[in-house]
């Protein structure tokens, strides 16, 4: 990712301008930012209350995001501070909503176990049934950007797409998106539920037992969107009692600290073959399964979008050393979420 961001942010403001550093965000590494007017933060970053005194207590006075959701940056603390935040509000709808079609195929053909048995010189096809996705009712919570382009991509395929958004799209009706009008009244219609709705107070954990409890039997969840919008716990006892067949999850509840490093090398202090405490087993226990499918955060991951992000994080940046932060949202070139 720095490889691609890195020329175009150095190129806007000069290498010497910008200081890159290899940590995550919490009120420990605010301090690094000492100096600094602007700090550019990615999805994972720790931007609560205490981490944004800290940085306001350093001078930092504006915060640009380089991705979409912003539900760790606590807004009522950056108003309280005056700290202006931008985000990139699109910068490639098809790279998520195309990841989340192809964990959706890869689950229902079964293309994991289908290679390895390949690579180990299996080429039996017992167990590897899948179903077509023609004339499957696939459910959208969410029809925003993303839910939207992965609505017309399965309509293409010819699903039945059934969505729920607290607003309705006019976009998605032309397409041929039919509405109901609950979480409730979607699952138990849909053979598949995928998740484009962003995480919020009244989204968090969205999917929990009860929710679980709605969906078809032997239906699959897929999650692209955010992770605290599904109880993983609920999750695990909705695959025990086989309620759902199968999840693919881009994101994860616990994610923060895991997703984007590599934790493969790590033990902890005895000699041997030891596990570091910061082994997620709860995580590990899912990814385990044959019938989940997990990504750490990569459906963004394309060329085309880490190419927006940059240049509308340039954007973003070049406002705020303008002088557009301080006013009601003026000079932005992106919407202003809380300044
Ligand atoms: P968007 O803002 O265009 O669409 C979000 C939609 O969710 C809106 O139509 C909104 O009305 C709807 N919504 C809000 N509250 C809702 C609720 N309670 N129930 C149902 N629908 C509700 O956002 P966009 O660009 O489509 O992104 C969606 C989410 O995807 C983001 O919030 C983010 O969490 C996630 N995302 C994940 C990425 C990844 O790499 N895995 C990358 C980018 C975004």
């Amino acid at each position: 990712m720095r490889h691609t961001q890195t020329p175009v942010i150095e190129e806007a403001f000069g290498a010497g301008n910008v200081r890159w550093l290899d940590v995550g965000l919490t009120p420990q590494t605010a301090p690094l930012a000492a100096g600094c007017n602007a700090t550019c933060l990615f999805v994972n970053d720790r931007a609560d209350a205490e981490t944004i005194d800290a940085l306001a207590d350093l001078g930092v006075r504006f915060i640009a995001m380089r991705c979409a959701g912003f539900d760790r940056v606590d807004l009522d603390a950056c108003a309280r501070r005056g700290v202006a935040v931008t985000r990139v509000p699109a910068y490639s709808p098809y790279a998520i909503a195309e990841h989340a079609i192809a964990m959706m195929l890869a689950l229902n053909r079964q293309l994991m176990k289908g290679h390895a048995r390949v690579v180990q010189g299996n080429y039996s096809l017992s167990g590897l049934v899948g179903f077509d996705m023609h004339g499957k009712t696939v459910g959208i919570v969410g029809t925003g950007k993303i839910g939207r382009c992965t609505a017309k991509i399965l309509l293409g395929m010819g699903c039945e797409v059934l969505a729920y958004d607290v607003f309705q799209s006019k976009e998605a009706i032309a397409m041929g998106v039919k509405y109901v009008d609950t979480v409730q009244e979607l699952l138990p219609r849909c053979q598949i539920v995928s998740l484009h709705c962003p995480l919020t107070d009244d989204t968090y954990h969205l999917m929990d037992d009860a929710t679980f409890n709605l969906m078809r039997k032997g239906s699959m969840l897929v999650n692209t969107s955010r992770g605290g919008l599904v109880d993983t716990a609920a999750l695990a006892r909705a695959l025990d009692a086989q309620k759902i067949a199968c999840v693919a999850m881009d994101v994860y509840e616990h994610e923060a600290g895991l997703f984007f490093e590599d934790k493969s090398e790590e033990t902890d202090a005895t000699p041997g073959s030891s596990l570091s405490p910061d082994w997620d087993l709860s995580l590990g226990s899912l990814a385990s399964r044959p019938n989940v499918l997990v990504t750490s955060h990569q459906a963004f991951l394309t060329a085309e979008a880490l190419g927006n992000i940059a240049s509308t994080t340039v954007e973003n940046l070049r406002e705020f050393a303008g002088g557009g932060g301080a006013g009601e949202g003026g000079g932005y070139v992106n919407e202003v979420i809380g300044h």
